[in-house]
């Protein structure tokens, strides 16, 4: 059977399939569209509140990826169970909320994430996953953001851009940026910079500064039938506001140095090996 490692943490990752595609064809923002950032953290927390053994979740660009306490045993901890649920709820939620999201765009096409489950035999082994995807989120959203500072306002060409970027370490773009486009990096919203944390909230203990989401819509949306957009989120939010908010709780931190993780010690706890 494809049953999972016991004693191991999970981690199932859904990824958007051929999401360029789909952020052009949809107009999305460059470098970063805030709706689709808001819908695919609904689309976790969909996820959250239907899996009860998952800890935490981690978002950025097109994925998520979820964790699992390492003494689940959620479907038999069957890695094709875990991932084929996990992926398609997180895709019909994501469908699901789109018009709330999106009010004034049509969805032209059915998106498909795919997912995959990994099995982590420690807490390190599990933290250097995450410092590895906020990582790549961080190296990202630099690049992105230079390279579409300079064609968007630059007046570069694609081509040109990338000419100019290539061999660039992380400080010659933020010199780039603030020298040329008076962008300081480091004043980009934190959100775009480390990514999207959403941790079940009966694990937090320190005080974190919990992201204030004006309307946190999506689970548990009643029907509607006939209602209008405007309907359709006041109705939407008001359901959901209280109910998702209780489940997790969004942050958008570092989790790559240990203060968070000392800070909530009951995420994972830093003596299991
Ligand atoms: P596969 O995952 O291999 O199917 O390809 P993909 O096209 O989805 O690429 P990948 O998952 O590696 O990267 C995600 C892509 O989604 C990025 O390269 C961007 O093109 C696009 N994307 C994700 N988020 C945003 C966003 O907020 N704005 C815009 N404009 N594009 C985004
Ligand atoms: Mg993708």
């Amino acid at each position: 059977s494809d049953q999972l490692l016991p004693q191991c943490w999970l981690v199932v990752r859904v990824d958007g399939r051929g999401f360029h595609k789909f952020s052009e064809r949809h107009e999305f923002a460059k470098p970063n569209e805030p709706r689709c950032i808001r819908l695919m953290t609904l689309a976790a927390r969909r996820v959250l509140m239907e899996h009860r053994s998952i800890l935490l979740a981690y978002g950025q660009s097109d994925e998520y990826s979820f964790v699992l306490h390492k003494d689940t045993n959620a479907f038999n901890r069957r890695a094709s169970k875990l991932a084929s649920l996990i992926g398609s709820l997180f895709t019909s939620a994501f469908v699901f909320n789109w018009s709330i999201c999106f009010p004034d765009r049509r969805l032209l096409y059915p998106p498909a994430f795919d997912a995959r489950a990994v099995a982590y035999p420690s807490v390190r082994t599990l933290r250097d996953y995450l410092s590895w995807r906020q990582a790549d989120c961080h190296i990202n959203n630099l690049y992105n953001t230079a390279f579409w500072s300079l064609v968007l306002r630059g007046g570069l060409s694609a081509n040109q851009a990338q000419e100019r970027l290539k061999g660039t370490l992380a400080a010659d773009k933020n010199e780039l940026l603030f020298s040329q486009f008076g962008i300081n990096y480091n004043n980009e919203p934190e959100v775009y910079r480390k990514g999207s944390l959403l941790v079940r909230a009966s694990l937090l203990d320190s005080q974190v500064d919990a992201v204030a989401e004006e309307a946190s819509v999506g689970d548990n949306v009643p029907d509607v039938g006939e209602a209008s957009v405007e309907e359709v989120s006041e109705i939407a939010a008001k359901v959901a506001k209280a109910e998702a908010e209780s489940a997790s709780t969004l942050l958008h931190i570092d989790i790559i140095k240990d203060k968070f993780w000392t800070e909530n010690p009951r995420i994972l706890p830093l003596d299991s090996q």
